[in-house]
């Protein structure tokens, strides 16, 4: 079906998931956060002990993982695990198994299958490179690497986790090189992606340029 999509790549903690949100609650759009998909993965695998490098044990249980989401909550096998998969390790370890190939294809029709009406907002790594190449809105977002330790060191101090300004460089850097550096769907920005700079930029603001891209789009497709 073609109903329209804005795809909001990135890298980890660039606030692509803030601004994606509120992109898709302004226009009344369903919302993917592509990201918990790899994250409960890697939660699921590491509650039933699957190894992070078990490649088919892994896909097998991602096609059919047990996962719902409700008004902004995640659910895994039926329990509420929306602050579990924020946990910095569970991050880590879903850039892991993200580099796999069998496991993006596994995840491939559930993620398609938001695609309904009216529409969609789809934030993560290659949402516009290869998930829905056809959006009608492309969005690179992006920030410098301080910029996104101190966000996400904020948000993990809300949410009541321990945090390290140092861990989180080294952790965010890490995980720059595997997400830019894999075979299989790397980050990068798709082609005619518009690229966004949050570095010094508020949350409303952010989200006003990609309103107004989106805006344009439509009126150039019409
Ligand atoms: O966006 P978030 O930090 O929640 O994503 C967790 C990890 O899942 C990322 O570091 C990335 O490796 C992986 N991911 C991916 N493709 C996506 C979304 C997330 O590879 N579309």
């Amino acid at each position: 079906m073609n109903f329209p999509v804005i795809t909001i790549d990135g890298p980890t903690a660039s606030g692509k998931g803030t601004v994606a949100h509120r992109v898709a609650k302004h226009l009344g759009f369903h919302y993917l956060d592509s990201g918990a998909l790899y994250r409960l993965t890697a939660l699921s695998a590491t509650r039933r002990g699957i190894a992070l490098d078990n490649e088919d044990g892994l896909a097998a249980m991602a096609r059919v993982l047990p996962c719902l989401f409700v008004k902004g909550h995640v659910f895994l096998d039926g329990e509420d695990v929306t602050d579990a998969v924020r946990a910095e390790a569970i991050g880590v370890a879903a850039s892991k198994i993200a580099v796999l190939p069998k496991v993006r294809q596994a995840l491939v029709d559930l993620q398609i299958a938001f695609r309904t009406t009216p529409g969609l907002v789809a934030d993560g790594r290659d949402m516009g490179t290869v998930i829905f190449p056809d959006a009608i809105q492309k969005v690179y977002l992006t920030a410098s690497v301080e910029a996104r330790a101190d966000r996400r060191y904020k948000q993990l101090i809300e949410k009541g986790f321990s945090a390290s300004m140092k861990d989180l460089v080294k952790d965010l850097t890490e995980r720059d090189a595997r997400d830019t550096t894999r075979a299989s769907a790397p980050l990068k920005p798709a082609p005619g992606a518009y690229i966004l700079d949050t570095s010094d930029m508020t949350v409303d603001e952010a989200v006003h340029i990609v309103l107004d891209l989106y805006a344009n789009a439509v009126k150039l497709s019409t």
